[in-house]
């Protein structure tokens, strides 16, 4: 990247600092303030709205434009055009598999859906109404105990085979959470079945009947995990990159990530978005909800609406949208909550305050709706969420390393208390048995 352009902070005192400014080959240009550190002068930028916290070639985010491009392709034709598993090879390996290299990568997937049978008994220390996202969390971290003396992250092959791990069993673990929740035995994946289908059917059949996949269903099952796959920087990624910074196991790095996905802010809005809905009830209610939303003392936010970079359309909404629309035709389903939603956004779309705020409907706003519709359970939409954005996390994390690993050490405004002696309150002996 040829350093080109320069900005100078003038300060009162005359001593200025010049900063290099760098140029990617889309999007903004950043301010490179690396050496203000040795400078006795941090940035200061909570929630990191201004900062560029890595370089990347991943994903591309234009927030204006609403435009999402996964390693240059465009996200609508991915949806449109693609698989997952092949969105995973271009977002892991950076260009799209030629048909020899795609069924080697798929064989490799299928072939290790499997998890260890000790860690079903790990199921057992849950309540059978724990939330999934919170099981999903823990057991993923427990798959570090399984694959840590083996793995070397500074390897890459290694790495490869982590990615592969993560990728085969995410799907698996995750079904697991829902069938311990519902007290059915856990089924195991099928080889022949594809990534999307084997997800439903180890969700849905049992001992007794195999759930036959509808092809419409499985169709945007899986365009539901292409549009989640990866999103730059976002919150859950940045944990993961975070947590990984410091050479930590991977399956616990990914854990991290689980963990930040599932607040209501990130990628919990998608279950969030669905109990609003719930909670609105009939289209003659959305005002009430519309001026909750508005009222600075009220905390109620419309879950699936806003976004930190989409400052226009978000452009997963919009693919997300017609497969809503094709799902529920195909399986004849109206759904009042659907009707409420359109109501929801067209009212929302037309509203001085969500227009001045920049407020559109996000990836969140339809995928409960799908979900809904294919028969997942509310709890479970955070976690197809946390399967599908495993390949971005992965990526990233993988990046991390390729690009020469740093550990993440931000720094502070420090307000509190200047230096004071310590006198205690506690009377000496008090403190003796
Ligand atoms: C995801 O980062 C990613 O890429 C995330 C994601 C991904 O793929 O990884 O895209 C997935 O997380 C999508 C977002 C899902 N979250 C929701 O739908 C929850 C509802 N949305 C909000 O919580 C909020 O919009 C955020 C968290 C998404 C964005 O928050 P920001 O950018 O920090 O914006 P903000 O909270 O500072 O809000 C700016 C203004 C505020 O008003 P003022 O204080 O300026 O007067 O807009 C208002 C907010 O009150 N606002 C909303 C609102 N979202 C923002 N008002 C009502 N309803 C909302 N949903």
């Amino acid at each position: 990247m040829a350093v080109e352009k320069k900005a100078t902070l003038v300060f009162d005192s005359g001593n200025n600092i010049e900063l290099p400014i760098l140029s990617g080959s889309l999007g903004e240009d950043v301010l490179d303030v690396r050496t203000l550190g040795s400078k006795g002068l941090f940035t200061y930028d909570p929630g990191y709205l201004s900062t560029a916290s890595c370089e990347s070639k991943i994903t591309f985010i234009d927030g204006n434009q609403g435009i999402l491009l996964h390693r240059g392709y465009p996200i609508a034709q991915l949806a449109k055009e693609s698989t997952y598993l092949e969105v995973c090879y271009i977002l892991l390996y950076g260009e799209t598999p030629t048909p020899e290299e795609f069924a080697t990568f798929k064989d490799i997937v299928t072939r290790h859906t499997m998890i260890h049978e000790q860690i079903s008994r790990l199921f057992q220390g849950f309540r059978r109404d724990s939330h999934p996202m919170a099981v999903l969390c823990g057991v993923t971290g427990a798959l570090a105990a399984f694959y840590h003396d083996s793995l070397d992250v500074n390897n890459e092959r290694h790495r490869e085979i982590t990615a592969f791990r993560l990728l085969s069993k995410m799907p698996t673990v995750a079904a697991m959470c829902y069938k311990y929740s519902v007290g059915q035995p856990f089924v195991y994946p099928r080889n022949e079945l594809s990534y999307a289908a084997n997800f439903l059917h180890m969700m849905f059949s049992t001992p007794c009947e195999e759930y036959v996949v509808n092809p419409v269903v499985e169709r945007a099952m899986d365009r539901i995990l292409i549009l989640h796959a990866d999103h730059e920087q976002n919150a859950s990624t940045s944990t993961v990159r975070t947590a990984g910074s410091s050479g930590a196991n991977p399956f616990a790095c990914i854990a991290a990530g689980i963990a930040s996905l599932w607040g209501p802010a990130h990628g919990g809005a998608n279950e969030a978005c669905l109990k609003m809905l719930e909670e609105i009830g009939t289209v003659d209610r959305i005002p009430e909800f519309i001026e909750k939303a508005k009222n600075k003392d009220d905390p109620f936010r419309l879950m699936g609406f806003g976004h930190r970079v989409y400052k226009n359309h978000d452009p997963r909404a919009t693919v997300m949208r017609e497969s809503c629309h094709e799902v529920l035709k195909e399986l004849n389903l109206s759904d009042e909550l659907l009707d409420i939603a359109m109501e929801l956004e067209h009212i929302a779309l037309n509203d001085p305050y969500f227009i001045e705020k920049k407020l559109y409907p996000n990836v969140d706003f339809y995928s409960g709706i799908i979900l809904k519709a294919i028969g997942i359970p509310t709890t479970m939409f955070t976690v197809i969420f946390a399967i599908a954005r495993t390949i971005g996390w992965i990526a990233h994390w993988n990046e991390m390393y390729t690009d020469g690993i740093r550990i993440a050490r931000p720094r502070q405004l420090y307000t509190g208390y200047t230096e004071r002696e310590f006198h205690s309150q506690i009377p000496k002996k008090s403190d003796k048995a």
